[in-house]
Protein backbone atom coordinates (compact mmCIF):
# COMPACT_ATOMS: atom_id res chain seq x y z
CA UNK A 1 0.00 0.00 0.00
CA UNK A 2 2.38 2.81 -1.70
CA UNK A 3 1.93 5.44 -3.96
CA UNK A 4 -1.92 6.43 -2.55
CA UNK A 5 -3.10 9.05 -4.40
CA UNK A 6 -5.72 10.84 -4.89
CA UNK A 7 -7.25 8.52 -6.85
CA UNK A 8 -6.48 5.11 -4.93
CA UNK A 9 -6.80 6.75 -1.63
CA UNK A 10 -10.82 5.88 -1.17
CA UNK A 11 -10.26 1.99 -1.99
CA UNK A 12 -7.66 2.21 0.20
CA UNK A 13 -8.86 3.42 3.43
CA UNK A 14 -11.97 1.00 2.29
CA UNK A 15 -10.14 -2.46 2.03
CA UNK A 16 -8.31 -1.30 5.47
CA UNK A 17 -11.83 -2.33 6.86
CA UNK A 18 -11.62 -5.69 5.85
CA UNK A 19 -10.80 -7.34 9.20
CA UNK A 20 -13.57 -5.24 10.58
CA UNK A 21 -15.91 -8.31 11.96
CA UNK A 22 -19.28 -5.90 13.12
CA UNK A 23 -20.52 -5.45 9.30
CA UNK A 24 -22.94 -2.69 10.19
CA UNK A 25 -19.95 -0.75 11.18
CA UNK A 26 -18.41 -1.73 8.01
CA UNK A 27 -21.09 -0.05 6.27
CA UNK A 28 -21.09 3.02 7.55
CA UNK A 29 -17.27 3.65 7.83
CA UNK A 30 -16.99 2.12 3.94
CA UNK A 31 -20.19 4.64 3.28
CA UNK A 32 -18.75 7.71 5.27
CA UNK A 33 -15.47 7.81 3.83
CA UNK A 34 -16.70 7.38 0.54
CA UNK A 35 -19.03 10.43 0.97
CA UNK A 36 -16.13 12.36 3.01
CA UNK A 37 -14.04 12.02 0.17
CA UNK A 38 -15.96 12.64 -2.49
CA UNK A 39 -16.95 16.09 -0.62
CA UNK A 40 -13.43 16.89 -0.52
CA UNK A 41 -12.67 16.40 -3.92
CA UNK A 42 -16.62 17.95 -4.78
CA UNK A 43 -15.30 21.20 -3.54
CA UNK A 44 -11.62 20.87 -3.87
CA UNK A 45 -11.10 21.24 -0.25
CA UNK A 46 -7.73 23.15 0.50
CA UNK A 47 -5.47 22.04 3.83
CA UNK A 48 -6.61 25.91 5.46
CA UNK A 49 -10.40 25.08 5.28
CA UNK A 50 -9.73 21.78 6.45
CA UNK A 51 -7.79 23.08 9.53
CA UNK A 52 -10.89 25.74 9.70
CA UNK A 53 -13.20 22.76 10.09
CA UNK A 54 -11.12 20.92 12.55
CA UNK A 55 -11.17 23.66 14.48
CA UNK A 56 -14.59 24.37 14.20
CA UNK A 57 -15.36 20.92 15.34
CA UNK A 58 -13.22 20.85 18.19
CA UNK A 59 -14.64 23.75 19.62
CA UNK A 60 -18.17 22.07 19.39
CA UNK A 61 -17.00 19.07 21.40
CA UNK A 62 -14.86 22.31 23.59
CA UNK A 63 -18.68 23.75 23.99
CA UNK A 64 -20.38 20.66 25.21
CA UNK A 65 -20.60 19.71 28.87
CA UNK A 66 -23.64 18.05 30.79
CA UNK A 67 -26.21 20.79 30.29
CA UNK A 68 -24.57 21.74 26.59
CA UNK A 69 -25.27 19.55 23.74
CA UNK A 70 -23.20 21.56 20.80
CA UNK A 71 -23.03 18.36 18.66
CA UNK A 72 -26.54 17.96 18.25
CA UNK A 73 -27.27 21.60 17.63
CA UNK A 74 -24.85 21.17 14.73
CA UNK A 75 -26.40 18.07 13.64
CA UNK A 76 -30.11 19.75 14.09
CA UNK A 77 -28.99 22.82 11.83
CA UNK A 78 -27.96 20.68 9.77
CA UNK A 79 -30.97 19.24 9.04
CA UNK A 80 -29.60 15.71 9.50
CA UNK A 81 -31.65 15.05 13.26
CA UNK A 82 -34.77 15.77 11.00
CA UNK A 83 -33.23 13.34 8.47
CA UNK A 84 -33.32 11.02 10.99
CA UNK A 85 -36.10 11.24 12.26
CA UNK A 86 -37.65 11.17 8.82
CA UNK A 87 -35.88 7.56 7.99
CA UNK A 88 -36.74 6.26 11.44
CA UNK A 89 -40.59 7.11 12.15
CA UNK A 90 -42.30 5.96 9.14
CA UNK A 91 -46.06 5.82 10.43
CA UNK A 92 -49.40 4.53 9.45
CA UNK A 93 -51.66 7.16 7.12
CA UNK A 94 -53.41 9.21 10.41
CA UNK A 95 -50.91 8.41 12.88
CA UNK A 96 -49.03 11.29 14.54
CA UNK A 97 -45.88 12.43 12.62
CA UNK A 98 -42.58 12.31 14.76
CA UNK A 99 -40.43 15.33 15.00
CA UNK A 100 -37.06 16.00 16.49
CA UNK A 101 -36.39 15.98 20.04
CA UNK A 102 -34.14 18.83 20.84
CA UNK A 103 -31.54 19.47 23.74
CA UNK A 104 -33.98 20.34 26.23
CA UNK A 105 -35.73 17.40 27.82
CA UNK A 106 -34.78 16.51 31.02
CA UNK A 107 -35.28 13.14 32.34
CA UNK A 108 -36.18 14.44 36.48
CA UNK A 109 -39.46 16.34 34.86
CA UNK A 110 -42.02 16.70 37.90
CA UNK A 111 -45.37 13.77 37.68
CA UNK A 112 -48.61 15.83 37.24
CA UNK A 113 -52.46 15.54 37.75
CA UNK A 114 -54.75 15.75 35.11
CA UNK A 115 -55.96 19.36 34.73
CA UNK A 116 -52.83 20.72 36.72
CA UNK A 117 -50.99 24.22 36.07
CA UNK A 118 -47.31 23.00 34.76
CA UNK A 119 -45.85 26.07 34.19
CA UNK A 120 -45.48 26.25 37.86
CA UNK A 121 -44.53 30.34 37.78
CA UNK A 122 -43.05 30.25 34.00
CA UNK A 123 -44.07 33.47 32.48
CA UNK A 124 -46.46 33.92 29.75
CA UNK A 125 -49.94 34.23 28.90
CA UNK A 126 -52.58 31.39 30.13
CA UNK A 127 -53.25 28.54 27.90
CA UNK A 128 -55.05 25.71 28.14
CA UNK A 129 -54.51 22.28 26.62
CA UNK A 130 -57.10 19.45 26.14
CA UNK A 131 -55.90 16.65 24.12
CA UNK A 132 -56.47 13.47 23.13
CA UNK A 133 -54.20 10.48 23.18
CA UNK A 134 -55.84 7.27 20.58
CA UNK A 135 -55.02 4.08 18.42
CA UNK A 136 -55.47 4.89 14.80
CA UNK A 137 -59.19 3.75 14.75
CA UNK A 138 -59.68 6.21 17.10
CA UNK A 139 -59.64 3.95 20.47
CA UNK A 140 -58.12 6.22 23.15
CA UNK A 141 -55.31 5.12 25.15
CA UNK A 142 -56.05 5.52 28.70
CA UNK A 143 -52.85 5.61 30.81
CA UNK A 144 -50.41 6.73 28.46
CA UNK A 145 -47.30 8.80 29.73
CA UNK A 146 -47.05 11.85 28.10
CA UNK A 147 -44.23 14.04 28.74
CA UNK A 148 -44.77 17.72 27.89
CA UNK A 149 -41.69 20.35 28.18
CA UNK A 150 -41.56 23.95 26.51
CA UNK A 151 -40.22 26.89 26.40
CA UNK A 152 -41.69 30.29 28.54
CA UNK A 153 -43.01 33.43 27.25
CA UNK A 154 -38.94 34.97 26.92
CA UNK A 155 -38.55 31.60 24.48
CA UNK A 156 -36.60 29.85 27.37
CA UNK A 157 -36.41 26.91 28.69
CA UNK A 158 -35.78 26.19 32.43
CA UNK A 159 -32.93 24.85 32.31
CA UNK A 160 -31.46 27.72 30.75
CA UNK A 161 -32.36 30.08 33.40
CA UNK A 162 -28.96 29.90 36.01
CA UNK A 163 -31.25 31.64 38.55
CA UNK A 164 -34.07 29.09 38.82
CA UNK A 165 -30.87 26.87 40.11
CA UNK A 166 -32.61 23.26 38.64
CA UNK A 167 -35.77 24.30 39.67
CA UNK A 168 -37.97 22.60 36.94
CA UNK A 169 -41.27 24.82 35.05
CA UNK A 170 -43.22 24.37 31.78
CA UNK A 171 -42.31 20.95 32.00
CA UNK A 172 -44.09 17.56 33.35
CA UNK A 173 -45.18 14.09 32.70
CA UNK A 174 -48.65 13.07 33.10
CA UNK A 175 -50.90 10.20 32.26
CA UNK A 176 -54.02 10.06 30.16
CA UNK A 177 -57.13 9.52 32.27
CA UNK A 178 -59.46 6.33 31.33
CA UNK A 179 -60.67 8.39 28.04
CA UNK A 180 -57.84 8.67 26.93
CA UNK A 181 -58.07 12.68 27.51
CA UNK A 182 -55.01 14.65 28.69
CA UNK A 183 -56.04 18.37 30.36
CA UNK A 184 -52.98 20.48 32.20
CA UNK A 185 -52.38 24.58 31.95
CA UNK A 186 -49.46 25.69 30.92
CA UNK A 187 -48.51 29.10 28.65
CA UNK A 188 -48.31 29.93 25.46
CA UNK A 189 -45.64 29.21 23.79
CA UNK A 190 -43.25 31.50 21.90
CA UNK A 191 -40.69 31.52 18.58
CA UNK A 192 -37.01 31.30 20.18
CA UNK A 193 -33.57 31.05 18.85
CA UNK A 194 -31.68 28.15 19.92
CA UNK A 195 -28.80 28.68 21.74
CA UNK A 196 -26.11 31.13 19.32
CA UNK A 197 -23.21 31.72 22.00
CA UNK A 198 -21.23 28.53 20.18
CA UNK A 199 -19.80 27.78 17.15
CA UNK A 200 -23.28 26.31 15.45
CA UNK A 201 -24.16 30.04 16.10
CA UNK A 202 -21.50 31.50 14.04
CA UNK A 203 -21.96 28.85 11.55
CA UNK A 204 -25.86 29.95 11.23
CA UNK A 205 -24.38 34.10 11.18
CA UNK A 206 -21.66 33.11 8.48
CA UNK A 207 -24.33 31.55 6.36
CA UNK A 208 -26.26 33.89 6.56
CA UNK A 209 -29.31 31.89 8.47
CA UNK A 210 -31.14 32.65 11.52
CA UNK A 211 -31.66 30.76 14.50
CA UNK A 212 -35.33 31.06 15.35
CA UNK A 213 -37.32 27.70 15.63
CA UNK A 214 -41.14 28.73 15.77
CA UNK A 215 -43.44 28.51 18.89
CA UNK A 216 -43.94 25.05 19.93
CA UNK A 217 -44.76 22.07 22.86
CA UNK A 218 -42.69 19.27 23.00
CA UNK A 219 -44.75 16.22 23.51
CA UNK A 220 -43.04 11.93 24.41
CA UNK A 221 -45.93 10.01 24.49
CA UNK A 222 -45.31 6.20 25.50
CA UNK A 223 -48.20 3.63 25.89
CA UNK A 224 -47.47 -0.28 25.64
CA UNK A 225 -48.09 -1.68 22.68
CA UNK A 226 -47.53 1.13 20.83
CA UNK A 227 -44.48 3.30 19.43
CA UNK A 228 -43.17 5.49 21.15
CA UNK A 229 -44.24 9.43 19.91
CA UNK A 230 -41.40 12.47 19.63
CA UNK A 231 -43.05 15.35 18.24
CA UNK A 232 -44.28 18.97 18.73
CA UNK A 233 -47.16 21.29 18.36
CA UNK A 234 -46.27 24.33 16.07
CA UNK A 235 -48.51 27.28 16.82
CA UNK A 236 -50.49 28.36 13.74
CA UNK A 237 -49.09 31.82 12.18
CA UNK A 238 -46.09 31.84 13.78
CA UNK A 239 -43.58 33.79 11.37
CA UNK A 240 -40.96 31.27 11.69
CA UNK A 241 -43.43 28.19 10.35
CA UNK A 242 -41.63 28.09 7.00
CA UNK A 243 -38.12 29.02 8.49
CA UNK A 244 -37.27 26.52 11.23
CA UNK A 245 -33.41 26.91 12.09
CA UNK A 246 -33.85 22.72 12.33
CA UNK A 247 -35.86 21.92 9.96
CA UNK A 248 -38.67 20.11 12.10
CA UNK A 249 -42.17 21.52 11.10
CA UNK A 250 -44.69 19.11 9.67
CA UNK A 251 -47.61 20.47 8.32
CA UNK A 252 -49.52 17.82 10.26
CA UNK A 253 -48.19 19.57 13.51
CA UNK A 254 -49.47 23.26 13.16
CA UNK A 255 -52.19 23.92 15.92
CA UNK A 256 -54.74 26.70 16.17
CA UNK A 257 -54.50 28.24 19.75
CA UNK A 258 -57.61 30.17 20.05
CA UNK A 259 -60.21 32.07 22.81
CA UNK A 260 -61.97 29.12 24.54
CA UNK A 261 -65.84 29.50 23.12
CA UNK A 262 -67.01 26.56 25.04
CA UNK A 263 -68.94 27.25 28.88
CA UNK A 264 -66.66 25.75 31.40
CA UNK A 265 -67.41 26.24 34.75
CA UNK A 266 -64.37 27.88 36.91
CA UNK A 267 -62.67 28.97 33.71
CA UNK A 268 -61.50 32.29 32.41
CA UNK A 269 -63.06 33.61 29.30
CA UNK A 270 -59.90 35.09 28.20
CA UNK A 271 -57.73 31.57 28.55
CA UNK A 272 -56.52 30.41 25.04
CA UNK A 273 -56.65 26.95 24.32
CA UNK A 274 -54.95 24.35 22.38
CA UNK A 275 -56.97 20.99 21.33
CA UNK A 276 -55.43 18.42 19.61
CA UNK A 277 -55.89 14.37 19.30
CA UNK A 278 -52.69 12.44 18.84
CA UNK A 279 -52.84 9.36 17.23
CA UNK A 280 -50.61 6.60 17.83
CA UNK A 281 -49.31 3.31 15.53
CA UNK A 282 -49.46 0.14 17.32
CA UNK A 283 -45.81 -1.96 17.36
CA UNK A 284 -45.91 -3.58 14.38
CA UNK A 285 -47.33 -1.08 12.02
CA UNK A 286 -44.82 0.87 9.42
CA UNK A 287 -42.57 2.54 11.62
CA UNK A 288 -41.79 -0.99 13.96
CA UNK A 289 -38.96 -1.98 12.35
CA UNK A 290 -36.83 0.81 13.38
CA UNK A 291 -33.14 0.16 14.61
CA UNK A 292 -33.90 1.48 18.11
CA UNK A 293 -36.00 3.93 20.09
CA UNK A 294 -34.20 7.05 20.71
CA UNK A 295 -32.89 7.98 23.86
CA UNK A 296 -34.56 10.68 26.07
CA UNK A 297 -31.12 10.48 28.24
CA UNK A 298 -30.40 13.87 26.05
CA UNK A 299 -28.24 16.55 28.38
CA UNK A 300 -29.91 19.81 28.45
CA UNK A 301 -27.77 22.88 27.29
C1 LIG B 1 -35.98 22.46 20.73
O1 LIG B 1 -37.03 22.51 20.13
O2 LIG B 1 -36.04 22.41 21.93
C2 LIG B 1 -34.70 22.47 19.97
C3 LIG B 1 -34.53 21.61 18.92
C4 LIG B 1 -33.34 21.63 18.22
C5 LIG B 1 -32.33 22.50 18.58
C6 LIG B 1 -32.52 23.37 19.66
C7 LIG B 1 -33.72 23.35 20.35
FE1 LIG C 1 -38.15 23.38 21.75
Amino acid sequence: MRNIDEHTITEAVIRSLDACDNPRLKQILTSLVTHLHDFARDVQLTEAEWMEGIRFLTCTGQMCSDTRQEFILLSDTLGLSMLTVALNNARSDGATEATVFGPFHVDDAPKAEQGADIAAGAPGRALQVDALVTWLDGTPIAGAEVDVWQADEDGLYDVQIASLGGQRRARAVLKTDAEGRLRFRTVIPTAYPIPTDGPVGRMLVASGRHPWRPAHIHFMIKAPEHETLITHLFREGDPYLDSDAVFGVRRSLVVKIEPDASPRAGRPSSIAVLRHTFVLDRVGEPGADRPGERSSGTPSP
